[in-house]
């Protein structure tokens, strides 16, 4: 279908923010889901890429409103992201979804931590706005949001408004820890668990090495886990294998899986193995 680009925000230095008029994929996206993205440039112009879903958007103030449109939050990396960078409201864009497995958040959850390595704060606010309007938690819920530098820490105040608190590390020291967000996840795990707030549920998105971490730390503690998994797609539908991982869970002993339909999330937490792949 075709998408019309109500704004597209320049938030940071290579950071953007792109909200499209497409209430069809909006009213169907779930936290997690991702859409395909035709960048119509003269260099690469059959190729689509995935974006995540950043939010659902509505031009009324009412919480309650239906959704009419989404948001992407996306980084330039290279002359396709560059394009759509530079393209103005009113632009047309093509654009498939919504697509992929999002998180699951059927059961009671009481304790939440959000973890995220940079552009992988952009699907997890759509996650904390629907724990925010959907659970009255016992304990508030964290994100751990790390980056390079603090460019790379996107979305602060937004998580804050959901009741999100907030841990912050980046690797050159200029916000927040300096060093890796693992180091005060792994701190928080460890003292959570002392203290008997074993109630965790942890959703992560971030690069793979991150990811595997996670998962290992969420077996550790035989915690609840669900992780989303950044690799390059062709086609986002389940038709070219080019995105396929070795990632197995007790439901499902097929160790190789698609990113682009068995995923992009994953259980990762308890009974799960995720195998290290080249990375
Ligand atoms: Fe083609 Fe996943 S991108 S199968």
């Amino acid at each position: 279908m075709t998408a019309k680009i109500i704004e597209n925000y320049r938030i940071s230095s290579y950071y953007y923010r792109l909200t499209l008029d497409c209430a069809e994929i909006a009213q169907k996206a779930a936290p997690g889901q991702f859409v395909m993205i035709r960048v119509n440039h003269e260099v690469e112009p059959l190729l689509r890429r995935p974006f995540s879903i950043h939010r659902q958007w509505t031009s009324s103030s009412h919480r309650s409103a239906q959704a009419e449109g989404i948001q992407i939050l996306f980084r330039i990396v290279g002359k396709g992201t560059a394009h759509l960078a530079s393209l103005s409201r009113g632009a047309k864009i093509d654009i498939i979804g919504p697509l992929g497995q999002g998180f699951r958040l059927k059961t009671a959850i009481s304790h939440p931590l959000l973890i995220a390595g940079g552009i992988g704060a952009a699907p997890l606010l759509f996650l904390a706005d629907r724990i925010e309007e959907a659970q009255a938690l016992p304990l508030q819920p964290r994100l751990f949001l790390g980056g390079k530098t603090k460019e790379d820490i996107l979305c602060r105040e937004d998580f804050e408004k959901d009741g999100f608190s907030l841990h912050i590390s980046t690797e050159d020291g200029s916000m927040g820890h300096k060093g890796l967000i693992m180091e005060p996840f792994s701190d928080y795990l460890k003292q959570a668990m002392l203290s008997g707030k074993n109630e965790i549920t942890i959703f992560a998105c971030g690069p793979l090495p991150l990811m595997y971490k996670v998962a290992e730390a969420a077996r550790q503690y035989n915690l609840s886990c669900q992780v989303s998994l950044e690799q390059k797609m062709a086609c986002g539908v389940g038709a070219c294998l080019g995105c396929v991982i070795e990632w197995a869970d007790a439901d499902n002993p097929s160790r190789y899986r698609r990113v682009c339909k068995e995923g992009p999330v994953f259980e990762a937490g308890r009974r799960c193995e995720a195998r290290r792949q080249e990375l």
